[in-house]
């Protein structure tokens, strides 16, 4: 299996597993990986999901050069060949965190991109060699990019394909965090724990408004946070919440 997709109470762990290719994303891998989000994204018991790679040596190298890159001519604007994930055309309101364990290349990075959180490991490298093929980044690599780090360094790595390391990445704001290997998807899921904590139905929201909002002027913007907001107040959660708070005790969320 090219995913490995497990459930540990209320988290969802992906795990890109061909560790004999860096874990490169070939179709069956991206297949199988969108499936997998959308099994996550349908399950009302799951409410942060975790993507990491298998092995200590890479999160994912990107998109297969052997098996994917020599049928992009063919298969381009084909939608059996880009099947939705959070990269590109599946809209996943639920909390995802990349746990970056070694190289995340090309579609390895954006991949991560399209994560809310970022925690890497201390031998974890990052960058979009793309344009070494002659190509760019087709995952969202030069969208999310500028949209997470500044301008001047977003530039630096998609024109020159150059990479950077785990202590550069955290400089930069590209990760939230660095560990070592070993407390890597501990780290992960202690930040997926925390995740779970507050309302699922208003984190999903916060996530919403942030993405959708980058789109919008800020008076569509503020419009957006409105909508979503008069939503959350007829929920369950949102009565619970504030009744936990008088009663000076933990709420208990349903996603309701
Ligand atoms: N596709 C297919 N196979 C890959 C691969 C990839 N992206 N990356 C690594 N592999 C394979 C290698 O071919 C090698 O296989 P063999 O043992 O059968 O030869 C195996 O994984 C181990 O790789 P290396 O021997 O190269 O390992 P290394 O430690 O010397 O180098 C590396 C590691 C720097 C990550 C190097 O493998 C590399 O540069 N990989 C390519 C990274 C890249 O260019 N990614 C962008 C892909 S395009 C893309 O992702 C487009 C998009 O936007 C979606």
């Amino acid at each position: 299996m090219a995913i490995d997709y497990k459930k540990e109470g209320k988290i969802a762990i992906f795990t890109l597993s061909r560790p004999e290719a860096l874990n490169a994303i070939n179709p069956e891998t991206l297949d199988g990986l969108s499936r997998a989000l959308i099994s996550f994204k349908d399950d009302d018991e799951l409410w942060v999901g975790i993507i990491t790679g298998a092995g200590d040596k890479a999160f994912s190298a990107g998109a297969d050069i052997k098996t994917m890159l020599p049928k992009l001519r063919t298969t381009m604007g084909q939608p059996w060949a880009e099947p939705p994930t959070i990269m590109k055309g599946l809209k996943l309101w639920k909390p995802m965190i990349a746990a970056v364990n070694g190289a995340a290349l090309g579609g390895g990075l954006e991949i991560a991109l399209a994560c809310d959180l970022r925690i890497a490991s201390e031998n974890a490298t990052f960058g979009v060699p793309e344009v070494n093929l002659g190509l760019i980044p087709g995952w969202g690599g030069t969208q999310r990019l500028p949209r997470v780090i500044p301008w001047a360094k977003a530039a630096e790595l998609l024109l020159t394909g150059r990479p950077i390391d785990a202590q550069e990445a955290y400089r930069i704001g590209l990760v939230n965090k660095v560990v070592s290997l070993p407390e890597l998807m501990p780290t992960a899921k202690q930040m997926a724990e925390m995740l779970c904590r507050p309302g699922p139905l208003a984190v999903r929201a916060a996530k919403q408004a942030m993405i959708q909002g980058t789109n919008l002027s800020l008076e569509d913007g503020l419009e957006l946070e409105k909508a979503l907001e008069d939503y959350l107040v007829t929920t369950e959660d949102f009565g619970e919440g504030c009744k936990a708070f008088i009663e000076k005790r933990k709420a208990t969320f349903k996603a309701k």
